[in-house]
């Protein structure tokens, strides 16, 4: 297995460090007014888009926080790297490569025209496990006999990464399941192709369950921090991974996990991070530590307006991006 580098001796954050960069990006961006809440999940419309939370944890276990850090909202997209953990841990790196595919795709997380393209390019037409189309595949990928058996394996997953027992938004499992016909398109399309195993239905099932578990920005960076640890989750200290797939999940959020932002995200802050729809935001210095914000308001790719802008203000003053 992969050695963790240790982190440089001057790498460590200290607590006034932390605490002072997480209070200034706190205050100079609440006030942002772009944005808006996700609107084509019902129930995610509804949520005060004024909410606005940043959390630090170190690889030693250090937490830090600024606002609404401990306010309850749907975890949604940012799901994907966790599950994608448990894939690469259940079925290896080469199976996620040939059967899902690993390359940005350039286009919006729902595209149908990029699998499509995929197809027509003899690549795997799901592009990569951080859009819609990758993610159900990864679902349908986790070793299980049964729709429960599936989908409390990936919980206890997202539970383990959190160091806690994370409810579900009933409310947005119901709204998004009612409403989730686009990905439904996606699910049956990629049957087609016979490149989604078993029941694509099934498999978009447990998906819409694992987007609405409901999770804090403090669970976030938690989940962050674990990967910045190699895999193991430095406020419960139980191994939830292997260290190479840690690095695997930190190597495709560094490519694919802004959406068609990606490169930009990257260009810009330098650093592994995933957001979702529902606001919320995480990224990762590898050896060091995970910052985790949440600020509902969204810009056209699907990011967090304030949360984007908190990340980077808070890597640049701490030197996290990892070149
Ligand atoms: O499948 C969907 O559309 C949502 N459950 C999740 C999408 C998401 O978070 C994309 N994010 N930026």
């Amino acid at each position: 297995a992969r050695k963790t580098p240790p982190a440089a001796a001057d790498a460590e954050v200290s607590a006034a460090e932390a605490k002072d960069a997480l209070q200034r990006a706190h205050s100079r961006f609440k006030g942002v007014k772009e944005g808006k809440n996700a609107d084509y999940i019902p129930s995610l419309a509804k949520v005060d888009p004024g909410l606005f939370g940043i959390v630090l944890v170190t690889v030693d276990g250090r937490v830090y926080s600024v606002g609404d850090s401990e306010s309850p909202f749907a975890i949604e997209s940012v799901s994907k790297p966790f599950t994608l953990a448990r894939v690469l841990q259940d079925v290896g790196a080469a199976k996620v490569e040939k059967k899902i595919g690993t390359n940005a795709t350039g286009e919006p997380f729902n595209s149908i025209t990029a699998i499509e393209q995929n197809k027509e390019a003899n690549r795997p037409p799901a592009g990569n496990p951080l859009v819609n189309a990758g993610a159900i595949t990864a679902v349908s990928m986790v070793p299980a006999k049964s729709a429960d058996e599936r989908w409390t394996r990936i919980h206890d997953t997202l539970n383990d990464f959190a160091g806690r027992e994370l409810p579900v938004n009933e409310e947005v499992y119901r709204s998004e399941s009612a409403t989730n016909t686009r990905n439904r398109a996606i699910s049956w399309l990629l049957k087609s192709y016979d490149a989604l195993p078993g029941d694509p239905m099934e498999a978009l099932d447990v998906y819409t369950r694992q987007c609405s578990v409901n999770v804090t920005a403090k669970d976030l960076a938690i989940m962050g921090a674990t990967l910045a640890n190699g895999g193991m989750n430095p406020v419960t200290g139980k191994r939830v991974v292997d260290s190479d797939n840690a690095q695997k999940v930190l190597s495709q959020m560094l490519t694919t996990g802004l959406y068609e932002n990606s490169g930009d995200w990257s260009f810009t802050a330098g650093l592994p991070a995933k957001s979702g729809v529902g606001g919320g935001i995480v990224a990762v210095v590898p050896g060091r530590f995970a910052v985790a914000t949440f600020s509902p308001p969204l810009d056209k790719a699907g990011n967090s307006v304030r949360g984007q802008k908190a990340v980077e203000s808070i890597i640049t003053e701490l030197g996290g991006d990892i070149f």
